[in-house]
């Protein structure tokens, strides 16, 4: 296996349902992941793109679901199974992070 250029890492964390802090599984980060799944097989990006969904949370659960793209260090916040299609035109192919997705620095902590 080649080194791939980007490693995407999805937030699947999912904590019991009434947690006051909620997670991404709870909103739509399985069905995320799925579709990244999906696109990367239909796109045949395997030497571009590795996909890696994460059980422990990342940190700012309240903008999630949050998928992170390195080596960029690109943190995209409340993605949509809508929105993965564009990070893939956008980001890996052409080289040009989701503006509008972008996790604002002041959403940490
Ligand atoms: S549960 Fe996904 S960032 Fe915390």
């Amino acid at each position: 296996m080649a080194k791939p250029q980007y490693h995407v890492f999805i937030c699947t964390n999912q904590r019991p349902a009434g947690n006051p802090r909620g997670s991404c599984a709870e909103r739509g980060s399985l069905e995320v992941w799925q579709k990244f799944a999906d696109i990367l097989n239909q796109t045949q990006m395997f030497e571009k793109v590795l996909i890696s969904g994460v059980r422990s949370c990342l940190g700012p659960c309240q903008a999630g679901p949050i998928v992170v793209v390195y080596p960029d260090a690109v943190w995209y916040k409340m993605v949509t199974v809508n929105d993965v299609e564009e990070i893939f035109e956008s980001h890996f192919k052409n080289g040009k992070p989701v503006e509008r997705l972008i996790l604002p620095d002041a959403m940490f902590g």
